[in-house]
């Protein structure tokens, strides 16, 4: 088989990449390793920036978006048994966030991909096992389907394979530096038929740790509870989790977290993570393939989408004027937004979660950060700014 620029992965970042690919006329063919109904269901990130909602628009992905997706002007950040709203148009020039799944946007480009006609090959159940010559003109993606090795020689290969792919090994390790932080702390996500007990999504920090009130649809909340590292979701009973979940939003006021049957729970490590350069020869990274966050910043699907959109651009570029200045360009374009996201989300997760080890200077200090951020609208603007999303260079 052979393409233009042949895609490993079809999570966010390898579909939406050959969607943009393809309404340019460039050719691609997206290798995925897990079944469709396994890729649509994996539970993950739900705050799509305005950016990111802007690009799902413009490339005819927006339909159900515009009609399922909840707008959000704010967030509250709830500490000290107090809540303060953070207002994000006011200080983004009118900007805001959408919540809308990763499932549902994941769902929407697939059905466009499948049912489209002309639309670029999506191969299920296909694994890449190897990218052979990265750094020559042809390189070519091993790939085991329908338990047949086959080969795609492809002009350029877009490695958006998630955090265990194969992509980022297949750049040589003295060619490459890696930045990592990890963190004492996972997430326990869940997923309750419950309608939502705020309008806007709460990041709590209480004395017994974290928690975040988010949800997917007016009938259906999702929450995460900061747990320690290598906790086994099992140990966690659904009236433990509630309980819990109650204690870290109590309010000195008048507030109740409505209960609700709990249908799935999952346990996320927390890591910041990148690797540089971006770019191998022919080989070009995007999304988590290139580089984690911690999830409190919701900036990693976020990320994925700003990697392709600029990795689409350049290659539209390159086709259009044949300059491959865009491309050369693309490694040092991505990671200047990529820090700033580190920077945020561990700032964020740093802010609001509370270490095992924290001392009582830590633990006020903290504290102190978020009272600037209640009491000092340009405090509040710096939050909203980097919520929003920082604009795409
Ligand atoms: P992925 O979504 O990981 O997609 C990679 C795809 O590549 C997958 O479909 C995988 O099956 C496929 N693949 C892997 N190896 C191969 C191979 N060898 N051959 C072919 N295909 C392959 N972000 C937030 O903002 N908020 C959150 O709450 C949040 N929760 C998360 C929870 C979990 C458990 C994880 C892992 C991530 C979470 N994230 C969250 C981050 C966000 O979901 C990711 O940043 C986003 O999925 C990145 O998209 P991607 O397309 O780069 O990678
Ligand atoms: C969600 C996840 C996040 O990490 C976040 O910061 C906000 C919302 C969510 O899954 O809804």
């Amino acid at each position: 088989m052979r393409t233009t620029v042949g895609i490993i992965g079809g999570g966010p970042a390898g579909l939406l990449l050959a969607r943009l690919l393809h309404r340019a006329g460039i050719d691609c063919v997206v290798l995925e390793s897990r079944d469709r109904a396994y890729v649509e269901r994996r539970q993950r990130a739900g705050i799509l920036e305005q950016g990111t909602v802007d690009v799902l628009r413009e490339c005819g992905a927006g339909g159900r978006l515009d009609r399922e997706g909840l707008p959000h002007q704010g967030i509250e950040l709830r500490f000290e048994g107090r809540g303060h709203r953070v207002d994000l148009p006011s200080a983004t020039g009118g900007k805001s966030v959408m919540v809308y799944a990763q499932t549902e946007i994941v769902k929407d480009l697939i059905a466009l991909q499948l049912e489209e006609p002309g639309a670029p090959p999506l191969l299920f159940e296909a694994e890449a096992l190897a990218i052979e010559k990265p750094d020559s003109g042809a390189p070519v993606i091993r790939f085991r389907h329908q338990g047949r090795e086959q080969t795609l020689s492809c002009d350029y290969v877009a490695g958006c394979d998630g955090f265990h792919g194969i992509a980022r090994r297949a750049i040589p390790a003295d060619r490459v530096r890696a930045f990592e932080h990890t963190y004492p702390y996972s997430w326990l996500g869940v997923l309750a038929d419950v309608a939502p007990s705020c309008e806007e999504l709460i990041y709590a920090r209480h004395e017994r740790g974290f928690a975040l009130h988010s949800m997917r649809s007016p009938h259906v909340s999702r929450l995460y509870l900061q747990v320690p590292g290598g906790t086994d979701p099992d140990d966690w009973s659904h009236d433990r989790i509630w309980d819990e979940l109650a204690t870290r939003f109590a309010l000195d006021g008048d507030w109740t977290l409505e209960r609700g049957p709990i249908t799935a729970t999952s346990v996320t490590p927390m890591r910041s993570f990148v690797q540089e350069p971006m770019r191998h020869g022919r080989l070009f990274l995007a999304g988590d393939a290139a580089h984690i966050v911690p999830p409190a910043g919701a900036k990693g699907l976020n990320l994925a989408v700003s990697d392709v959109v600029t990795m689409a651009r350049a290659l539209i570029h390159h086709q259009e004027t044949g300059s491959a200045e865009l491309l050369d360009g693309y490694s040092r374009t991505c990671l200047r937004r990529v820090w700033q996201a580190e920077r945020f989300s561990y700032f964020m997760t740093d802010t609001l979660h509370r270490r095992p080890d924290e001392s009582p200077f830590e633990d006020r200090e903290r504290i102190a950060r978020l009272e600037r951020i209640a009491s000092s609208p340009t405090a509040s603007a710096e939050l909203a700014e980097n919520y929003v999303g920082l604009p795409l260079s």
